[in-house]
């Protein structure tokens, strides 16, 4: 018996401990935020007990997870047609919005799930517990009155960079030709490109591509970024040093979804996290960290008692061992000037908790600095992730609230 309760304390502590991690007092529903973080954790410790034990690659654990709650079939409603297909080899989810035959043409949004390059889905469906984009595309559709083309791009470890970003520019590319838009009504002046987290990190990044090619004939109205990835020469900008231990995605986690992108090994993770890979000994780094003064694009209510971590003598194998580190296409945040004046209109959401949050702030100062219309919304109680969260039984109010003022910008400026 008294085993038994000795035994039952200890797991209602462990529990307990498990569960709780301190949060802000600004964020609202933090009980409600740790128990999700709590899963989500518990779902990531079994897939890497099942990676290490040699079942199965983490990251094919935990998307078997989620695939458990996927429903792959598009499902049409009165007012939305949702069919799949595929644009030049890459499939693609579409949303259109029933509209009388003859009418006007459309406006259209071509949107990038997030997951970290690795996870999610475009025909992900509630109760899913990373979210829905399948239901976040129908709201988005529905409410802009646009067809919403949600790309199904390949993702870790079945691909590594830059495969991701070649689906998404491939599909962006055929659905700009314009017999395509024509066979879906669609208006070539009024086009979006639009994603979340690792999906804005791509949407970013395929923004510069499109727009820098000069053989395409329809040019892209808007992008729209929400809590983007942006970077990965710096984990110690004030938002990571702020946020390092926040749900849903940690500063540890964000480095190795990071090396899982751009296929580097694990063990390099402890030396970025202290910025070893870009420290001032690596002649390319300093070159590229010159361009950029993290602390003149960030405004000081942001940076509070931030010490910027500049290591004079790092580990240059980082670089060596993963080259991509360098490579724009892989962190628009560090593209020349010329590369952002040619950029359209743009949207960028930041969430006061989150790691990402400076990242999609020095892009916005960058893109304004560089002559582009910028609209830069900051949710101070919002936290990575959050507009996905808008609906039960994982509801916040900061999710609702992120999903309606993106939205009302889009029916505004698209
Ligand atoms: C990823 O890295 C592994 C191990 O270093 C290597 O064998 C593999 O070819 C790489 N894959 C790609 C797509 O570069
Ligand atoms: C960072 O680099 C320095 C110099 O090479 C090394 O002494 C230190 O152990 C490295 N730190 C990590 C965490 O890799």
């Amino acid at each position: 018996m008294r085993a038994l309760s000795a035994l039952l304390t200890a797991l209602t502590t462990f529990t307990a401990y498990y569960v709780y991690s301190p949060l802000p007092s600004t964020l609202s529903k933090p009980w409600k935020l740790m128990m999700m973080d709590a899963t989500f954790r518990c779902a990531q410790h079994l897939s890497n007990l099942a990676h290490y034990v040699g079942l199965s690659h983490h990251l094919h654990v935990l998307n078997f997870v989620s695939n458990y709650f996927y429903q792959l079939d598009p499902v049409s409603s009165a007012h939305l047609k949702v069919t799949d297909t595929v644009f030049d080899g890459v499939e693609v989810r579409i949303f259109d919005p029933d509209t009388e035959p003859g009418g006007t043409l459309k406006r259209a949004i071509i949107y990038i799930h997030g997951g970290g390059w690795a996870l999610g889905s475009a025909s992900m469906l509630p109760p899913d517990p990373l979210g829905s984009y399948d239901t976040l595309c129908r709201r988005i559709s529905e409410d802009v009155n646009a067809i919403v083309v949600s790309i199904e791009y390949r993702l870790v470890p079945n691909v590594h960079f830059p495969e991701q970003l070649n689906d998404v520019y491939v599909a962006a590319k055929y659905f700009l030709l314009p017999e395509v838009l024509a066979r879906y009504s669609v208006d070539p002046e009024r086009i979006a490109i639009s994603g979340d987290s690792a999906g804005g990190n791509l949407a970013a990044a395929v923004c510069q591509q499109l727009t820098g090619d000069t053989t395409l004939t329809t040019k892209v109205k808007l992008q729209a970024l929400i809590y983007p990835v942006l970077q990965m020469l710096d984990f110690n900008t004030p938002s990571y040093q702020q946020n390092t231990d926040m749900p849903i995605v940690s500063r540890f986690v964000m480095i190795k979804f990071w090396l899982d992108y751009l296929n580097g090994s694990h063990d390099f993770a402890h030396a970025m996290l202290v910025n070893n890979h870009t420290s001032l000994d690596i002649s390319d780094t300093v070159a590229l960290r010159e361009r950029l003064n993290w602390d003149s694009l960030l405004p000081p209510s942001f940076k509070k008692n931030y010490k910027p971590v500049f290591q004079t003598v790092g580990s240059p194998s980082v670089i060596h061992n993963v080259p991509a580190l360098l490579d724009v296409r892989a962190s628009p945040l560090i593209a020349h000037k010329e590369a952002l004046q040619r950029l359209p209109k743009t949207y960028v959401l930041t969430c006061e908790h989150d790691v990402l949050r400076d990242d999609g702030t020095m892009y916005a100062k960058r893109l304004e600095e560089a002559g582009i219309d910028v609209t830069h919304d900051h949710y101070e109680d919002g936290f990575h992730g959050c507009m996905l969260f808008s609906a039960w039984p994982t509801y916040f109010s900061a999710g609702a609230r992120t999903r309606d003022g993106y939205i009302k910008w889009l029916r505004g400026n698209l």
